[in-house]
């Protein structure tokens, strides 16, 4: 999550027994964050360990469905990753790349992966579990994930915008959201808990009722990321009557 603190000892562990790390690179805008990566690497590498820059595929948004877009980029970045590998480590070894949070969540890279191994590619995919970025929110704040013994819904700011807030639903994290999807709820009835570059340095984080600070988190939004570039955030919402 951007913070070597956050790394478990076991991708620690794994880091330095790879044979070259790749690193993306995502443009100008994201520059930072292929650099947070090397400077983790640079903290925790406890012996030296290749690291690969390559230029990550742009998705284009301008044709055909979302889906197919991103099948396409998905097919790019796949493309990328085997020459990449091919040309650090022609007799083969063992790649390391790291993930943002946990790789299971709102993460397509084991997917890609699976792309390497549909296209014959001789690869044994391994997995390291890490933080994600709903536990570093409510570590933030120091509040419960669920209300006792109630379910939680994980979710995207485009389905929280289509879709509205589900029937029976307590609790709801919302992620990739650049639209602040809370705007089409009724404020009045919701709690939030809201977090950007969380386990940063610039960390920021408000909450309360949403009808009090809806408008603020927009502005404070807007104004970090014009400041940064960049933003990543998200945040918990909760129903007011379920409360615990
Ligand atoms: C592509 S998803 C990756 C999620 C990641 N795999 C995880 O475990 O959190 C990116 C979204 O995660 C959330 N996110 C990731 N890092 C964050 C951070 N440091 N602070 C706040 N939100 C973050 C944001 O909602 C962002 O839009």
């Amino acid at each position: 999550m951007g913070n070597p603190d956050h790394l478990t000892t076991q991708a620690v562990r794994e880091l330095n027994q790879a044979d070259v790390i790749l690193v993306p690179k995502k443009g100008s805008d994201k520059a930072d964050l292929a650099d947070l990566r090397r400077q983790i690497c640079n903290k925790v590498l406890q012996q030296s360990v290749p690291i690969v820059e390559f230029d990550l595929p742009v998705r284009d948004s301008t044709s055909g469905t979302y889906l197919d877009g991103v099948n396409d980029w998905h097919a790019a970045i796949a493309a990328t990753w085997r020459r990449i590998i091919r040309q650090a480590l022609p007799d083969g070894g063992t790649v390391a790349l790291m993930i943002w949070g946990d790789p299971a969540l709102y993460d397509s890279s084991l997917r890609i992966a699976e792309r390497l191994l549909n296209a014959g590619m001789q690869v044994q995919i391994h997995m390291v579990p890490g933080l994600t970025s709903f536990q570093l929110l409510t570590a933030a704040h120091c509040i419960p994930l669920n209300t006792l013994g109630g379910a939680v819904m994980i979710t995207t700011g485009r389905n929280l915008r289509d879709e509205g807030w589900p029937e029976g639903c307590e609790t709801m994290v919302v992620m990739l959201d650049g639209g602040c999807a809370f705007q089409t709820l009724e404020a009045a009835d919701y709690n939030i808990w809201w977090g950007a570059y969380l386990g940063m340095d610039n960390q920021i984080l408000m909450s309360g009722a949403l009808a009090d600070c809806g408008n603020q988190i927009i502005a404070k939004r807007a104004q970090a990321r014009q400041e940064h570039g960049w933003i990543m955030d998200l945040y918990l919402l909760r129903k007011r009557d379920t409360e615990t």
